[in-house]
């Protein structure tokens, strides 16, 4: 899976540029069995949200990514929380479309950037936007967004780095996605809010699937 190519990086930029095109809100999900996985899937495949996130976050993640594959062909299953090549290399083996980390060490990123399966590291600074700019990265997670500085963030880094695009994730809900969304430099919005606790104890998956139809409505104010 690994690339010696160059432009690698640059594939990989146009290719999350098509997934995040594909739903105006990533669901991250941190799934702990079976019956949560098809049915937390389907739920939001079904109202509209095919982009999902999986997160390694749980012991039951890796499958969690092989079993959505298998069961959601039409769906893109990221995996997030990836942290180390050793774990991004098992993603991509699970069948994972793209990869998603909270932060980056330079050892990630050099992975990423050779791997025809795509990273979308998380940055929270500028500087960490220019380290990751260095080996071609142009797309980014911001998280945690809300506390690094959340839209005025991306209002500021818009001026001066323009050619990048976010995905901005932690502390975004239904109350101001819409404000993120209006962004130029935003291409999607990340979040757990689709999968509350009390709906996923209860398996309520069609109240999820109602939550999940809301969020694929959300366009910019
Ligand atoms: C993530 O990993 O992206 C965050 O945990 C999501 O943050 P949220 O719970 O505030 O949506």
């Amino acid at each position: 899976m690994i690339s010696s190519s160059s432009t690698q990086i640059h594939k990989n930029t146009q290719k999350l540029d098509l997934i995040c095109a594909s739903a105006p809100v990533i669901p991250v999900l941190t799934l702990e069995n079976a019956e949560q996985a098809i049915g937390i899937g389907k739920a939001l495949v079904n109202g509209g949200l095919i982009v999902l996130e999986i997160t390694l976050r749980s012991a039951y993640g890796l499958t969690a990514i092989k079993q959505l594959k298998q069961a959601l062909p039409n769906a893109i299953i990221g995996a997030g929380t990836v942290m180390t090549p050793q774990q991004y290399e098992s993603c991509v083996e699970a069948g994972a479309d793209f990869i998603v980390s909270p932060g980056f060490t330079t050892e990630l990123l050099h992975y990423g950037s050779q791997s025809s399966v795509p990273l979308l590291p998380g940055i929270g600074s500028v500087s960490e936007a220019m380290q990751a700019m260095a080996l071609g990265y142009r797309r980014f997670k911001l998280f945690p967004a809300a506390v690094v500085g959340g839209v005025d963030f991306l209002k500021a880094i818009g001026g001066p780095i323009s050619e990048l695009k976010f995905c901005p994730t932690g502390g975004i809900k239904p109350t101001n996605a819409a404000d993120y969304l209006a962004l130029h430099n935003v291409m999607c919005v990340g979040g757990t809010w689709l999968t509350p606790t009390d709906l996923v104890q209860q398996k309520n998956w069609q109240a999820i699937e109602v939550l999940a139809a809301q969020a694929c409505a959300l366009t910019a104010p």
